[in-house]
C-alpha cells in the first residue's frame, strides 16, 4: 500500500487530493481477497500510473470462491451478476461479525465521486461503472475468483467527506510527513538518479505535498550525492524555488550535505529560475541566450560565497530576503543566502575561476 501510496505522491499533479480516497479503496479491496476469496493461492495486486493523462490504474484480482459463493452464507442471490450488485450495496457482507459490508460500496461512491471507472467481475458477470455513470452489469466468460479494477481520475480531487466514509484514519501522507519531519529526506534513497530530470521531479512533487504537513523546515540531503546534472538540480531545487517563492523557499527547505560541486550549479539553477539571465550580462553579451550562436560556455558557472558562521551545525535562523537594488553588473554576483547546513570542511571558498559571469544564488552553508 506504501508503495502505491508514493507512486501517486511522486505522479499526480495534486496528490494530497487524491491519496486519501486511493489508499481508502485500495485497501478495502486487498482486505476483502484476504478476509472473503478463501482462495488456496494469494491475490495480485497491480498498479499504473499515466502520469501525462493523470490517470491511475488498480487491480485485485484473486482465484476464490467468488462473491456468489461468499454471500450464500447470509444472502440468496440468482446469479454472478445479482450477487455483485448485492456486495456492492452498503451494508451488505456475508458476516457481520467480520465485516460491516462498507468496502466495495464506499469504493463505489469514491468512484463516482471521482468519475473514474470501477470494473468488478465474479463468476460470469461483470459489473461497471464507468467516468462515474453505473453502466449495470453483463454476462462474460467465466471466471474463476474475483476482479476488481478501478481507474482513477488523478486530476479529480476525491473528498470524502461527499461520500459516506466522511474522512479515513489511514494518513500515508501524514506518516510520510512525520518521518521527513524527523529524518529529513535523503536524496540518494528518493532518487534512482540525480542525472535526468524525471526522478528530481517525482520528488519534488512529493515535497511539495509534503511540506504543508511540517512545522519545522524540511532538510533535504545531499549526502552521498557527489554529482548532479544541472536539469536534475533545476527540476529539483529550481523549480521547487519557483513554485514556493524565494523567502518560503528558504524558510521552509533546509539543504545539507551538498557538496560544494553540486551547490556551484544549484545555485545558478536556482538563480536563474528565480531571475532568469539578466539583461545586459556578460554571459549574454557573449550569445548564450541567441539561438543561432553556440553558447560559448557550457553551463553558468558560480561564485560560491563563504560565510563565517558556515562552521557550526547550531545556527541562527537564515537571514530572509536581501534586497538588491543593483546594476547589470552587479547583478551578476548577486546572492540569495539559502537554508543550507553543510558540515564545515564544505565550506571552502570556490576557486577563483568560479567568481564571476552570472546572476548567483548562494547556499548558506549553517
Ligand atoms: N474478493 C472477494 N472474494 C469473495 N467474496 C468477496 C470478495 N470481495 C467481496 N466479497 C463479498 O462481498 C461482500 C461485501 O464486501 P464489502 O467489502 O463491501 O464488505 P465486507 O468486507 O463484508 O465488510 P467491510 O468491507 O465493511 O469490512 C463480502 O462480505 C463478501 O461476501
Ligand atoms: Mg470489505
Amino acid at each position: 500500500m506504501n508503495s502505491l501510496c508514493d507512486l501517486v505522491l511522486r505522479h499526480a499533479a495534486e496528490p494530497r487530493s487524491v491519496i486519501p480516497a486511493i489508499e481508502w479503496a485500495a485497501n478495502e479491496v486487498t482486505d476483502n481477497v484476504e478476509l472473503h476469496a478463501s482462495a488456496a493461492t494469494p491475490g495480485v495486486f497491480f498498479a499504473r500510473i499515466d502520469a501525462q493523462r493523470q490517470r491511475l490504474e488498480l487491480a485485485v484480482v484473486d482465484q476464490g470462491i467468488g462473491i456468489r459463493q461468499s454471500l450464500a452464507s447470509s444472502i440468496t442471490t440468482g446469479s454472478d451478476g445479482e450477487a455483485i450488485a448485492k456486495a456492492l450495496q452498503r451494508g451488505v457482507t456475508r458476516d457481520p461479525k467480520v465485516g460491516q459490508g462498507n468496502g466495495l460500496a464506499g469504493t463505489r461512491e469514491i468512484v463516482v465521486e471521482n468519475r473514474g471507472d470501477l470494473h468488478v467481475w465474479s463468476g460470469n458477470a461483470m459489473f461497471r461503472i464507468l467516468a462515474g455513470q453505473d453502466k449495470g452489469y453483463v454476462e462474460v466468460p467465466g471466471a474463476l475468483g474475483t476482479g476488481v479494477v478501478l481507474n482513477f481520475r488523478l486530476d479529480r480531487p476525491i473528498d470524502l467527506r461527499n461520500t459516506f466514509i466522511a474522512g479515513t484514519a489511514l494518513d500515508f501522507i501524514g506518516k510520510q510527513a512525520e518521518a521527513a519531519e524527523t529524518a529529513g529526506l535523503m536524496v540518494r534513497d528518493e532518487v534512482v538518479s540525480a542525472r535526468a530530470r524525471a526522478p528530481a521531479a517525482s520528488l519534488r512533487r512529493k515535497i511539495m505535498a509534503l511540506l504543508p504537513d511540517l512545522d519545522s523546515p524540511l532538510i533535504i540531503d545531499f549526502a552521498g550525492i557527489n554529482g548532479a546534472a544541472s536539469s536534475f538540480l533545476d527540476e529539483l531545487l529550481g523549480r521547487l524555488a519557483a513554485e514556493l517563492g524565494e523567502s518560503t523557499f528558504r524558510r521552509r527547505v533546509e539543504i545539507r550535505n551538498m557538496n560544494p560541486l553540486v551547490a556551484r550549479t544549484a545555485n545558478v539553477v536556482i538563480a536563474q529560475r528565480l531571475h532568469g539571465l539578466p539583461e545586459g550580462s556578460e554571459y549574454q553579451r557573449r550569445g548564450a541566450n541567441r539561438p543561432d550562436r553556440p553558447c560559448p560556455t557550457a553551463l553558468p558557472s558560480f561564485s560560491l560565497a563563504p560565510r563565517r558562521e558556515c562552521a557550526g551545525p547550531d545556527q541562527r535562523e537564515p537571514s530572509r530576503t536581501r534586497p538588491v537594488r543593483r546594476k547589470p553588473a552587479q547583478l551578476m554576483r548577486a546572492e540569495i543566502p539559502l537554508h543550507v547546513r553543510q558540515p564545515a570542511h564544505q565550506c571552502q571558498p570556490p576557486p577563483a575561476r568560479h567568481r564571476r559571469h552570472l546572476p548567483a544564488i548562494a547556499l548558506r552553508c549553517r
